[in-house]
């Protein structure tokens, strides 16, 4: 998908000549003094005759599309409704104009121009509200056509145009949307990689992605080869990757504007597999198809660090990635076998598709090298989080409050919300092995908290969060800027918490 591109321009809605003008509005509410009341005149009052019929209305997820037949310089009016004016949140803005994109598409309009939302969220920047808005433009707008012969999905949407009467607005609007580029053209770049399928998105196809990120200005790349990893002893990330014929890759690139010279570094790890069959372990036939995405978070912290380099922003980060595919094969773990993990811990295998965590446990284990300032995993990692949390949160856990309340507040702007589970020591019953230090399966019960709780004996004492995106990381269904599919959640959360420990 081509990235729209998005300007800023000081001039007034009602003379702007578009091929669709986006109006956004609030639920119950009159036109005001705001742009559409000058147009509703130039309309000789077609826009409150609208709403006093209530044929719009404003609600959340509203549009109506109408013709302006040359009363005003626009082609088309597209009314967008955000829902009342105090349940505003920068989300609402996103889904408004994820909601905009869509219907121009479908007018088969090529561009078009919105004015900048008239109300604010409480709380909230200019800045923020155009980042916003232009993330639900951007994202509202994907699609994934890459192995599609036929043009049903509809033209890209090639520009938009972001209108402000005020002059001062400017400088706030365009920081706000090079902000908004970059988390949004991040995200779409996760979506690709997890549609992408495992006969294309190899571990060694990831590793070539990393290589095109590290030719952005500040990144350098290091890739681990098996060998290199016998070496260090990886027993975890080869015990996972030996039934399959693709090779293992141990990916970790570096980013780095510090102001301050040795800055201890944020340091993010991704589980990367390339396709999840559970391994001997099988898993059922059913929707396994989804575990073509199971490499979300490893594209996460990939994008991750090409927004940050874009952005310029000024940090030291590092992104790991054990990158294998899971695979039954003769050469493939069992259950029962015992693997050596980089840290010195040996674990029992007792399910060869609790693989996540023991390709983490190398990760986690290699990232202490560093001494990070911040050490966060991300992973789809359990089924029981997607049982907990359902479609609309993240799990999270971690050892240090600061760096948890960080991530919830950037999690709540981002529009990608977390929600707290217990670590507790107690729960390591469950993960205690005759044979060895641990197993890797805590069965019945707490499934979600067993695997955080076996990742965090890697970790060791740094400040740590791990976010299991099982739950968010694949919808069901089409919403406002997310589409069907993967959906690159769980990229902008960490985009924004890297631009808010900036700041
Ligand atoms: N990749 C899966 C988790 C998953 C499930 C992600 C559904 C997205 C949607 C993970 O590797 C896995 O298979 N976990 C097992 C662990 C179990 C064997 C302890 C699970 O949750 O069933
Ligand atoms: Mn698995
Ligand atoms: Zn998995």
């Amino acid at each position: 998908m081509n990235i729209m591109q998005i300007e800023v321009k000081v001039g007034r809605a009602e003379s702007e000549s578009a091929e669709v003008l986006v109006l956004t509005h609030c639920e119950g509410e009159g036109l005001g003094k705001q742009d559409a009341a000058t147009i509703d005149k130039a309309l000789s009052g077609s826009l409150s005759e609208l709403l006093r019929s209530k044929e719009f209305e404003g609600k959340a997820g509203e549009t109506l599309l109408l013709h302006t037949h040359g009363r005003v310089p626009a082609k088309r009016l597209l009314l967008v409704g955000q829902g009342r004016r105090k349940d505003l949140t920068l989300d609402s803005i996103r889904q408004a104009m994820g909601q905009a994109v869509k219907r121009v598409r479908q007018a088969k309009a090529g561009s078009f121009a919105a004015a900048c939302p008239a109300v604010t969220p409480k709380g909230r920047s200019l800045i923020e509200v155009a980042q916003a808005a232009t993330e639900g433009a951007i994202l509202g707008g994907y699609q994934f056509t890459a192995y599609r012969s036929d043009d049903a999905a509809g033209k890209d949407i090639a520009g938009m145009t972001f209108l402000t009467s005020q002059k001062a607005q400017v400088r706030q609007l365009t920081e706000g949307i090079r902000r908004g580029v970059a988390t949004a053209e991040a995200a779409v770049f996760v979506r690709d990689l997890c549609n992408h399928p495992s006969n294309v998105m190899t571990p060694t196809r990831i590793a070539n992605e990393a290589k095109a990120i590290a030719k952005e200005e500040g990144i350098s790349l290091k890739i681990l080869e098996q060998k290199e990893m016998e070496q260090l002893g990886m027993g975890a990330l080869l015990g996972v990757a030996r039934g399959s014929h693709e090779p293992p890759k141990f990916i970790i690139l570096e980013y780095n504007r510090a102001r301050k010279k040795d800055e201890r570094p944020v340091v993010f790890v991704g589980k990367t597999i390339t396709f999840d069959t559970g391994g001997i372990s099988l898993k059922p036939a059913e929707n396994m198809e989804h575990m073509k995405a199971d490499m979300t978070g490893g594209a996460e912290v990939l994008a991750s660090i090409r927004a940050a380099a874009r952005l310029k922003l000024p940090i030291r980060l590092i992104s790991i990635l054990p990158v294998a595919e899971n695979m039954p094969g003769g050469r493939a773990m069992k259950p029962g076998d015992i693997v050596k993990t980089l840290s010195g811990k040996t674990v029992e295998v007792q399910n060869t598709d609790a693989e996540g965590r023991l390709i983490l446990s190398d990760g986690l284990a290699y990232a202490q090298r560093y001494n990070p300032a911040a050490l966060v995993d991300i992973a789809t990692l359990t089924g029981a989080c997607v049982v907990a949390l359902g479609q609309f949160a993240i799990g999270m856990f971690g050892t240090d409050d600061r760096l948890k309340e960080q991530v919830r507040k950037s999690g709540l702007k981002a529009g990608e919300r977390v929600w707290e589970m217990p670590l507790w020591e107690d729960y390591f019953e469950q993960l205690r092995s005759d044979v060895a230090d641990m197993r890797n399966i805590g069965g019945r019960g707490g499934g979600m908290i067993t695997a955080a709780l076996f990742l965090s004996k890697f970790a060791g004492d740094y400040p740590w969060v791990h976010l299991d995106i099982a739950s968010t990381d694949w919808s069901e269904r089409e919403r406002a800027y997310i589409p069907k599919g993967p959906t690159g959640i769980g990229t902008r959360l960490l985009i924004q918490y890297l631009i808010d420990r900036s700041l």
